[in-house]
C-alpha cells in the first residue's frame, strides 16, 4: 500500500535502537512537521500529538483494539499471544472489565499496602550492605512479580520458577529473540495457570483467581481460554510495566539529583514525583489500533483496516499541554499525562503501581539515598516502543 500524501521516510521506527536509546528528538520532528505520520518498517500510521493520541482511544469504536495492539515490524509475523480485556471492544470489553475492576478495588489495593512495603524493605535489605546492585535483578523485577503473584494468589515456593518463565515471556524480543523461548514460557505458564485453576475450582481461596474462576458475566462464567488469557494479562500487564517504570525512575533521578534530595527530605512529594517520572520517561511509550473507518486527521486520510500507532510518551512530552516538557520538575503535578492511557481502556493497576513506586522510592531515599547508575554497562530494552532496562548496575556513595 503506497500512501502518496505523506512523506516516504524512515523518520521513526519504533524497533530501531537508535530511537529506542532516545525516542525524544524524533518525537518532537513528528509532533512539529508530521503529526500523522506513516511509519513504512512497522507498516503504521503514528499519532504524536497529545490531543490526537488522548482523542483516539476515547473512541473505541474507530480505534478498536480486538486485532491487537502491539506493533509489529513489517514483514514480521508474530505470534501473538491472545489477551482478554486489553484486546477486545465493547461490548465483550465492558463485561470483562467489571468483572476484573472488583480484584482492583481501592479497598483492595489499600489492603495490599503493607505487604508491598515489606517486600520493597527485604529486597533492599538484601542488597544495601553491598553498596551495590543490579537494580532490575534485585528490586525492579522482583517487586512487581512478587506483588502479583501474591495478589493471583500463586504459593511462595512456586514463585521463583514463576518469575522465570513471567521474565522469559515478558523480555522475548519479538525481533531479536527468534529462539521462541517466549512462547515456549508462556506455554509453561498456561500449563501452570490450569493445574492452579483447577485447583482454585475445587478450593476457593480469597485470591483475584478463585474471585475469577467463581465469578459470571451475565449468567455466563468465564471459559477456560478467557481464564488462563487474564492471569497472562496481568502478568503481561503488571510486571514489565512497573519494573521498567522503577528502573527508568532510578536513571531519572540519578540525572537530577537536587530533585532527589528534596525527596529524600520530603516524602510528602513522593505521589507528585511519580506522577512525574511517569510522564517524563513512559514506561509504555505507544500501543496500536486498528482503524474501523476512514479516518482524517490534519488533512491526512488514514484507511480503515490500517494500524494506528498512539504514542502515549511523545503525547507526554507535548510542550501545548505540558510547558518546558523535556524539565523533569516533580512540582509540575502533570495530571494530563497518558503513560496509562486513557479511555475504557485505561490501566485497571495504576492505583498498585503508584503504591509500588512510592514503596520502592521510599525505603530507596531512607535507607541509601546517594545513588549512581552504572549506563555503560546498562543493558536496554529491546521490545519496541516498550522502554525500560534489562539490566541496571548502580552503586551508592557514602553520606
Ligand atoms: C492497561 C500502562 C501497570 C494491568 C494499560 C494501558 C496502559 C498501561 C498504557 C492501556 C492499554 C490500551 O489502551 O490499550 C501501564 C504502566 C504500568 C502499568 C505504564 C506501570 C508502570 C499495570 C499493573 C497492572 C496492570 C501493575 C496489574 C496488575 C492493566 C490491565 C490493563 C492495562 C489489566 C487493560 C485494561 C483494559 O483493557 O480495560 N496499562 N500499566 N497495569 N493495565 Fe497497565
Amino acid at each position: 500500500m503506497t500512501h502518496a500524501a505523506v512523506p516516504e521516510s524512515n523518520l521513526y521506527d519504533p524497533f530501531d535502537t537508535g530511537v529506542q536509546d532516545d525516542p525524544y528528538p524524533v518525537y518532537e520532528s513528528l509532533r512539529a512537521a508530521h503529526p500523522v505520520y506513516w511509519a513504512p518498517p512497522s507498516n503504521t500510521w503514528v499519532l504524536s500529538r497529545h490531543a490526537d493520541v488522548e482523542a483516539a482511544p476515547l473512541d473505541p469504536g474507530t480505534y478498536s483494539s480486538a486485532s491487537g495492539i502491539f506493533p509489529t515490524p513489517a514483514g514480521m509475523e508474530m505470534t501473538e499471544l491472545f489477551l482478554p480485556m486489553i484486546m477486545t471492544d465493547p461490548p465483550r470489553h465492558s463485561q470483562l472489565r467489571a468483572l476484573v475492576s472488583r480484584g482492583f478495588t481501592a479497598r483492595r489495593i489499600a489492603s495490599v499496602e503493607p505487604a508491598v512495603m515489606a517486600i520493597a524493605t527485604e529486597l533492599v535489605e538484601g542488597f544495601v550492605q553491598a553498596g551495590a546492585c543490579d537494580l532490575v535483578a534485585e528490586l525492579a523485577g522482583p517487586l512487581p512479580a512478587m506483588v502479583i503473584a501474591d495478589l493471583l494468589g500463586i504459593p511462595r515456593e512456586d514463585l521463583a520458577q514463576f518469575r522465570q518463565w513471567s521474565s522469559l515471556l515478558v523480555q522475548a524480543d519479538p525481533v531479536r529473540d527468534q529462539t521462541g523461548a517466549g512462547l515456549a514460557a508462556a506455554a509453561s505458564l498456561y500449563e501452570y495457570f490450569s493445574g492452579f485453576l483447577a485447583q482454585r475450582r475445587k478450593e476457593p481461596r480469597n485470591d483475584l483467581i478463585s474471585a475469577l474462576v467463581g465469578a459470571e458475566v451475565d449468567g455466563q462464567r468465564l471459559t477456560e481460554e478467557e481464564l488462563l488469557g487474564f492471569c497472562l494479562l496481568l502478568l503481561v500487564a503488571g510486571h514489565e510495566t512497573t519494573t521498567n517504570l522503577l528502573a527508568n525512575s532510578m536513571v531519572i533521578l540519578a540525572r537530577h539529583p537536587a530533585a532527589r534530595e528534596r525527596l529524600a527530605r520530603h516524602p510528602e512529594l513522593h505521589p507528585g514525583a511519580v506522577e512525574e517520572l511517569l510522564r517524563f520517561d513512559s514506561p509504555v511509550q505507544g500501543l496500536s489500533r486498528t482503524l474501523t473507518r476512514d479516518v482524517t486527521i490534519h488533512g491526512i486520510t488514514m484507511p480503515a483496516g490500517d494500524t494506528v500507532l498512539l504514542l502515549f510518551g511523545s503525547a507526554n512530552r507535548d510542550e501545548r499541554v505540558f510547558p518546558a516538557a523535556d524539565r523533569f520538575d516533580i512540582d509540575r503535578g502533570p495530571e494530563r499525562h497518558l503513560a496509562f492511557g486513557r479511555g475504557i481502556h485505561f490501566c485497571l493497576g495504576a492505583a498498585l503501581t503508584r503504591l509500588e513506586a512510592r514503596a520502592a522510592l521510599e525505603v530507596l531515599l531512607r535507607t541509601c539515598p546517594d545513588w549512581e547508575v552504572d549506563e555503560d554497562r546498562s543493558g536496554r530494552l529491546r521490545y519496541g516502543p516498550i522502554r525500560g532496562y534489562l539490566a541496571l548496575p548502580m552503586h551508592w556513595l557514602p553520606h
